[in-house]
């Protein structure tokens, strides 16, 4: 079975998000299965690990009614080909996306990824699409290279990470710079928008998500920004398959970011990790619980109600590690935030990979308060440190966290409403807990179990790429 996986960012190359560690990990699980799986991605200004790609040809391809260079390069990592596509007009700058062209810059994308078939000898059963940034390649595929042999049997799915970002733009767009013509520009129009994620829907053989439950949550106008009456519509070929993590990285046992290890049976080690960020951190460790955050500072992540829930715990109940970087807004209320609280507040708004670790290792207590979540990674990663999560039942997170008030198998604390007074709520049941070290411990013990790995999920995908394949 040959996937071509398509997506915007791929660990270890480049990451803005958890897509990064689904594209990352997803088909290195897939190869371990036997399935012929690679990656294609940008080839970014700022790509990591430059120096184990390999040039292998460049052809143009068409935009609009222009034609563009585009350089392909190949690296090999973990047994996964990963191609990458290059064009320094759209892709040499600083960052991924957030750029005044960025319909322009993915729409070239999308179609070079098709256009890069023709120039490698891989011909996939399927193209397995991700998010607004690839979400043109099934619409391409069907508009005008359906009739050529070498494509009329590829068959697409489009992975939902993230319905809040669809690609959306003025119609002007389409022709112009999509290359789409009048006659077709039903496919891609949305309440009087270009929209390339609805586009996606309406042409991909599968639609997927990464949770079962964000599946259901966005057939509901609350959560789909505004596609849900089409999502219902095409509800016979959607389905969520909850992500994993890759325990090759995220294993307390032998992390080399941390400067001690440690396992669900021998958990001296957690202390250490404690220590060393207490003393990074300046703190004079007083015993308290570390409540850590990390992630992106979006709404999405409930940064709002989670500082002023952070707020009622002020001056000395808790110690507060915040990790994730956003925009200038939240960036400026978290500064204030740590201002106002110096002695128990820390905040890092420059991402770090090694003090994410540690934070996960050296925390007591993981925040999730987040609106919506697509799955949810933080939460897994926190389970396989013997970090308890405190999280918003929404999506993935409602799926893998069990609330210790109510089940023996608890892995962690649930509330229901997007609210500051529940999240206060749940917290402070996860304090009290903490309280009794032998329920903690069990709690404690219980999350490290969990089993989130890639294994079950991608035999799921496989499972998926083989109906697929299949039905006709
Ligand atoms: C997006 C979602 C997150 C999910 C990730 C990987 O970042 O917000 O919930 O875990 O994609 O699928």
């Amino acid at each position: 079975m040959k996937i071509l996986y398509a997506a915007s960012e791929a660990t270890p190359f480049a990451k803005s998000g958890g897509l990064a560690d689904v594209a990352g990990s997803l088909p290195k699980a897939l190869v371990k299965d036997g399935v012929d799986a690679r990656v294609i991605m940008p080839l970014y200004g700022d790509l990591k690990m430059r120096d184990k790609l390999e040039y292998v040809t460049n052809y143009s391809v068409p935009v609009g009614w222009r034609s563009q260079y585009c350089g392909l390069f190949k690296a090999e990592v973990n047994g996964v080909t990963y191609y990458f596509l290059d064009n320094e007009y759209y892709f040499k700058r600083r960052g991924l996306y957030g750029f005044y062209d960025d319909g322009e810059r993915f729409a070239f994308f999308s179609r070079a990824v098709l256009e890069t078939l023709f120039y490698i000898d891989f011909t996939p059963d399927i193209i397995n699409c991700n998010d607004w940034q690839t979400a043109l390649v099934p619409v391409y595929l069907n508009l005008y290279y359906r009739h050529l042999d070498k494509f009329n049997r590829i068959k697409t799915i489009f992975t939902i990470h993230n319905i809040a970002y669809q690609g959306k733009y003025g119609t002007d767009i389409l022709e112009d710079t999509c290359g789409i013509g009048r006659r077709d520009q039903h496919i891609v129009e949305y309440d009087g928008c270009a929209n390339f994620m609805k586009g996606a829907f309406e042409t991909a053989d599968k639609i997927t998500t990464v949770s079962p439950t964000y599946a259901q949550e966005i057939l509901d106008p609350w959560f789909s920004y505004g596609l849900d009456a089409l999502l219902r519509e095409k509800q016979y070929k959607l389905c969520g398959i909850l992500n994993g993590i890759d325990y090759d990285v995220w294993n307390p046992h032998r992390d080399p970011l941390l400067p001690a290890h440690y396992d669900i049976s021998r958990r001296e080690g957690k202390k250490t990790c404690r220590r060393a960020l207490m003393e990074g951190f300046g703190w004079d460790d007083d015993g308290r619980p570390l409540i850590i955050f990390v992630g992106r500072l979006t709404e999405q992540k409930g940064v709002d109600i989670m500082l002023e829930a952070l707020e009622r715990f002020m001056p000395d109940k808790i110690y507060a590690l915040i990790i994730g970087s956003g925009n200038e807004f939240y960036n400026r209320k978290l500064a204030d935030f740590e201002a106002s609280h110096s002695a128990s507040v820390r905040t890092v708004t420059a991402f770090s990979e090694e003090r994410a670790h540690l934070a996960y290792a050296a925390g007591d207590i993981l925040l999730m308060p987040s609106l919506f979540e697509p799955c949810g990674l933080s939460q897994l990663i926190a389970f396989a440190y013997g970090t308890i999560p405190v999280a918003r039942a929404t999506g993935g997170l409602a799926d893998t966290v069990i609330d210790a008030d109510s089940s023996p198998d608890g892995t962690g604390f649930l509330f229901a409403d997007y609210s500051i007074s529940e999240l206060e709520a749940a917290l402070n049941r996860a304090l009290m807990a903490k309280e009794e070290p032998e329920r903690w411990n069990r709690i404690v013990r219980n999350a490290m179990k969990e089993d989130f790995s890639w294994n079950s999920s991608a035999k799921e995908y496989a499972a998926l790429y083989r109906d697929v394949i299949t039905a006709d």
